[in-house]
């Protein structure tokens, strides 16, 4: 799966969204405990890794989940935990 990091909180250019072709990457729901975390998600179990939406992002904000810096480590488990939550 590919992960979408710090840049994108506030950003949300959304042109990510544009280019996947499964349709994956999704907002964050306007509710309480998103407000640090306003950004855009990447549905693990739906991402087939095609990589298109790295090139789109202008912040560079997208990763693969094995190439997340060390900074934004936390990231792969905040992507995958908006679609874990019930
Ligand atoms: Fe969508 Fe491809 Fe990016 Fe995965 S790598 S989120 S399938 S554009
Ligand atoms: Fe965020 Fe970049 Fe997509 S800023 S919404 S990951 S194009």
């Amino acid at each position: 799966t590919y992960v979408i990091n710090e840049p994108c909180i506030a950003t949300k250019d959304t042109s990510c969204v544009e280019v996947c072709p499964v349709d994956c990457i999704h907002p964050a729901p306007d509710e309480p405990g998103f407000e640090e975390h306003d950004q855009l998600y990447i549905d693990p179990e739906e991402c087939i890794d095609c990589d298109a939406c790295v090139e789109a992002c202008p912040v560079d904000a997208i990763t693969p989940e094995d190439m997340v810096p060390p900074e934004w480590q936390r990231f792969i488990a905040i992507n995958a935990g908006y679609y874990q939550r019930t």
